[in-house]
């Protein structure tokens, strides 16, 4: 018999990840897939973009594999369209090289934050286009492709057809000069390219532009869209800002898209009439997280079908931020029900809003804002996850300042995480040596704390299985705090004196709570949890106890070896606070 769990988010997997009890229905185990927005080639990302998919999907990956569940995290290089060929032209390279050298640098700097992808992809493999190929021909098979012949602006000096936000000119509404194709950024108008006037080319600057007729190939979305309302429908569960995109779209209905491109940097449409152009780049795109699973499958020898072709034993969720939601919920399910073919949709769609630099856009060409290189230069990546998912934009835009950073630098990591284990650490083996002393009784105090930490863990990883990320964070530091609370109000360096022993059970209980700390805060900071392992002597099975399992103090026992260890977290001054804002575009 099958049991029947119902599933929180709504979704097509039949299980439930909130329910605590163990499942057991005919040894199907629910296995979780995890992509977030594949990043464009383009460029090195900023902390918006990591805030906004990345990072998230790599702490519910990490939690949940510590929980011991199966999990699968992808990502990949979305590397397809102009913009890419634009960028491959400004470094000197051919498009190929720049992306090789770019994915490269982007899958680094991701390792050094540490993001847990079990496989980094590219979208330009033969994996994504073969599989692109495929649902095209899928889609066409089943009528919803159709050839149209459109007007599109070429440029005779570039020999290419320009999209439209390459052609640039003087705005008819409001005269701004630099307006482009697709839309004036002075008033704002919705433009169409030939209503510029003295239309220019963004590439070349040539004026040599003329219209030409062109064949295309349009998804018709329109004839989709009433399978695509019927599944947004059967999610009541998702967030206010994923279901209030998907049904602006769906309420405006849904009109057919143009997929295919007169470029040379994407893959090739195999349809007769059809060489020289290729696919859209977001045509492609989400096709990735499909390609790249199979790149991880074929390169690892696992059987990646299963993943996403036995949908109800994957629970899928997906990370990005809100820009990219109506592809997510509307063009991609289009794709996929289009084929006819049984491929895994997704169950939950996180989407985030934005996070600003002090209000304002991140911008790459003004310099305003800050990279991945450039942040993990000032400091590590442990640093920069806790401090951004503490400001993480979850139910509205957010700002991120030097000034917040620095308080969370300095107050939540250093003064009262780091600060708590460097003491305790130290005052251990100052007093006893290095092994955990033996000696008093675990009384109402130690009982009290034990209580707590309880409470605070379940509420933790009750946070992280529903990816509210600010009540995780908020736990979290809940957590770092009642260790201190508990230490002060003890007072060890006291009771050394007066009370040995006694001193002896408040140590034990705080070096068991510093095991407690690496294991919680592992899906945040990694890397400062694996400090902690090695500074406790963790065993190999202990370090694979699941979070939600962690509040024992017992765990380590007298005569156990312990390290002192250099300071956790150092902390950000106020004339290094002000050099950081000077650098990074907030004051002159
Ligand atoms: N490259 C897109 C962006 O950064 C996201 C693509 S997500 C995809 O906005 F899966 F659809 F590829
Ligand atoms: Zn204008």
């Amino acid at each position: 018999m099958q049991i029947q769990y119902q599933n929180p988010y709504g979704g097509d997997c039949k299980f439930s990840i909130i329910s605590t009890t163990p499942i057991n229905t005919n040894d199907i185990k629910v296995k979780y897939l995890i992509t977030s927005a594949l990043p464009y080639i383009n460029g090195i990302k900023h902390l918006g973009n990591l805030v906004g998919s990345m990072l998230p999907a790599d702490v519910y990956a990490r939690f949940l594999r510590q929980e011991g569940e199966t999990v699968l995290f992808i990502c990949a290089t979305d590397e397809h369209g102009t913009p890419t060929e634009i960028a491959a032209l400004e470094a000197g390279l051919d498009v190929a090289t720049f992306c090789e050298r770019m994915h490269g640098l982007q899958a680094e700097i991701y390792r050094n934050l540490g993001l847990s992808f079990d496989y980094f992809g590219r979208n330009s493999s033969v994996y994504n286009q073969e599989l692109t190929q495929y649902f095209y021909q899928s889609l066409d098979k089943n009528g919803f492709i159709e050839e149209r012949e459109i007007s599109l602006v070429y440029s005779l000096d570039d020999e290419c057809f320009l999209p439209d936000r390459y052609i640039i000119g003087t705005c008819p509404h409001c005269g701004y000069q630099s307006a482009r194709g697709d839309q004036c950024e002075n008033c704002t108008s919705l433009l169409d390219p030939t209503e510029l006037i003295e239309p220019r080319s963004a590439i070349s600057g040539s004026t040599r532009l003329e219209v030409r007729k062109t064949k295309h190939l349009f998804l018709k979305l329109s004839a989709l869209s009433h399978e695509v309302k019927a599944w947004v429908e059967k999610h009541p569960n998702w967030s206010n800002l994923t279901k209030s995109i998907a049904m602006k779209w769906l309420n405006e209905g849904l009109q057919d898209r143009c997929i295919t491109r007169d470029i040379t940097w994407g893959i090739p449409v195999p349809r007769l009439g059809f060489e020289g152009k290729v696919f859209y780049v977001w045509f492609d795109a989400p096709i990735g997280y499909i390609a790249a699973t199979k790149g991880w499958g074929i390169e690892n020898s696992q059987d990646w079908e299963t993943w996403w072709r036995e949908p109800e034993n994957t629970f899928y969720v997906q990370f990005m931020a809100k820009d990219n939601l109506p592809f997510h919920t509307i063009m991609f399910p289009a794709m996929i029900l289009g084929t006819r073919e049984n491929w895994k949709l997704p169950d939950q769609i996180k989407g985030f809003n934005w996070l600003t630099y002090y209000g304002g856009k991140f911008s790459t060409s003004s310099k305003r804002g800050v990279f991945l290189d450039q942040a993990l230069s000032i400091l590590p990546a442990d640093y920069w996850r806790y401090s951004l998912l503490s400001m993480i934009p979850e139910s509205a835009d957010s700002a991120f300042t030097w000034e917040l950073f620095q308080v969370k630098v300095n107050k939540d990591l250093s003064d009262t995480f780091g600060n708590f284990v460097n003491r305790i650490l130290k005052f251990t083996v100052k007093n006893f040596g290095a092994t955990i002393p033996e000696g008093g009784s675990f009384g109402q105090k130690e009982q009290e704390l034990q209580n707590t930490c309880k409470q605070l863990v379940n509420k933790y990883c009750e946070s992280l299985k529903n990816m509210e990320f600010r009540k995780a964070i908020e736990a979290l530091y809940s957590l770092w705090s009642v260790g201190n609370q508990y230490v002060d109000a003890r007072a060890p360096w006291k009771l050394i004196k007066e009370n040995p022993e006694e001193a002896a059970q408040v140590v034990r209980t705080c070096i068991n709570l510093i095991r407690i700390y690496a294991l919680v805060s592992l899906p945040i900071l990694p890397f400062t949890s694996a400090k902690l392992f090695d500074a406790l002597h963790l065993s190999n099975t202990d370090r694979t106890t699941k979070i939600s399992e962690s509040v024992n103090f017992d765990a380590l026992y007298p005569g156990h070896p312990i390290n002192i260890i250099p300071p956790l977290f150092r902390k950000l001054e106020e004339e290094e606070i002000r050099e950081l804002s000077v650098r990074f575009g907030m004051r002159n």
